[in-house]
């Protein structure tokens, strides 16, 4: 349970709130590199509260600026890629990436005013399919050298998809072990597979350790036979995940291996009450099965990003198959489960009313943390997680995947 003023810390991300303040520390993905190609129209966004313009210039450099002219306030992404950057066309004045005014057409020749204008802008990084930005102040720090980002390209695999509720709940959800043995149950019959473990054992003991990068969490199940099932989650601050997630690669087509590589959740807000969660699967030996993916992960997205199962249809949730096959009756996708059960929480969870259970921990460890990075950041301090130099950013205890191991043996 938390205070009113403890779940506004968390959950607020407009420009100047304490937690807004706080995610802004980080790098943070804007738009899949796949949306915007070179000569693609700009695409309007919003990001924490923020309306904001996302284009490539001709030289193919992604930039963000406030969507707003600063002259009279046209839409920028209505405007004209050229001139070295992006020309509004109300009056035509124009800026490159850094926010700089290039041009003025309508002013004087000799006039030097378009050197006083700043438009507001973020800097931008195409990494591993992503564009990354930095919305906080002075200098960005690092990139994490997380391994995914520096992958062959087919090695990573990424969608992005809206959830109509605050991104704290997106959070919550991936570290919360304990949810796999009810909400993403699927009959699978007498086939054993990993789904098949997590059913079996409903009240799974969870370890939670802090870390330099967030908290790792190992979640254990008894299985039978003397065996234990083991999975690595991995919360990394201030709001992404690392988890044993869909199969990489058809079973059919390669033995299925849990760690040799695993999935990404990261939610950024998009305003309070909305979110954009980018799914992200990295395979370590080789190219993922994209068409796969697809099927798993992507199947049930709307072009807009919205999903076909919503709350204005109920989720299209079906008490035959509840009876039969599912344990929530909205089919086998898990992004369908996990849009619901976020959105189903509310808009903004109420943390001062919740009652929370032993299986908990990782999500009050993850709270803790992130209200500690906040008051460090009000302190002048960097926040976990956030360097200025790449080498200080300590990877080598980040491992995410899943074992099996005795019971008899674990337990002495
Ligand atoms: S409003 Fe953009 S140039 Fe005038
Ligand atoms: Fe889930």
């Amino acid at each position: 349970m938390l205070t009113q003023h403890q779940n506004d810390l968390l959950t607020r991300s407009g420009p100047g709130t304490p937690g807004g303040k706080l995610l802004r520390c980080y790098w943070q993905p804007v738009a899949l590199a796949n949306e915007l190609p070179a000569g693609a129209a700009p695409l309007p966004i919003r990001v924490m509260g923020e309306d904001l313009v996302l284009f490539r210039d001709e030289q193919g450099r992604p930039g963000l600026l406030a969507l707003r002219c600063p002259h009279r306030k046209a839409d920028l992404s209505y405007g004209r890629v050229e001139a070295g950057g992006l020309r509004c066309v109300y009056h035509g004045w124009a800026f490159d990436i850094h926010g700089r005014c290039l041009e003025q057409p309508g002013e004087p020749r000799e006039s030097s005013y378009k050197d006083l204008i700043r438009h507001t802008a973020y800097p931008c990084v195409d990494v591993s399919g992503l564009i990354l930005t930095y919305m906080g102040e002075g200098a960005p720090p690092a990139l994490p050298p997380f391994p995914f980002f520096s992958a062959p390209s087919d090695h990573v695999w990424t969608r992005r998809m809206i959830h109509e509720c605050n991104y704290l709940q997106g959070n919550e959800g991936n570290i919360d072990p304990q949810h796999l043995s009810f909400l993403h149950r699927v009959d699978m019959g007498a086939q054993v597979t990993y789904g098949s473990y997590l059913a079996r054992d409903e009240a799974p003991v969870i370890d939670v350790t802090e870390t330099s990068y967030g908290v790792r969490i190992e979640t254990s199940r008894i299985i039978g036979e003397g065996r234990r099932y083991v999975r690595t989650t991995n919360f990394i601050m201030p709001n992404n995940s690392s988890f044993v997630g869909v199969p990489l690669v058809d079973p059919k087509v390669a033995s299925p291996d849990s760690n040799d590589g695993y999935s990404l959740n990261w939610h950024v807000p998009i305003d309070d009450y909305t979110h954009m969660k980018y799914a992200i699967c990295y395979r370590i030996s080789g190219p993922i099965d994209a068409d796969l993916q697809e099927r798993l992960i992507a199947d049930g997205l709307k072009e807009d990003l919205s999903g076909v199962r919503n709350r204005r249809n109920r989720y299209l949730q079906n008490r035959d198959e509840m009876r039969a096959s599912t344990f929530i009756g909205m089919g086998a996708n898990f992004q369908d489960h996990d849009r619901w059960v976020t959105e189903s929480q509310g808009p903004i969870v109420d943390r001062t009313t919740e009652n929370l259970g032993s299986t908990d921990r990782a999500i009050i460890a993850m709270r803790k943390q992130m209200l500690s990075a906040i008051d460090a950041m009000e302190q002048g301090k960097l926040p976990l997680f956030v360097h200025e130099d790449a080498a200080d950013y300590r990877l080598e205890e980040f491992f995410t995947g899943s074992r099996i191991e005795s019971a008899r043996d674990a337990a002495q």
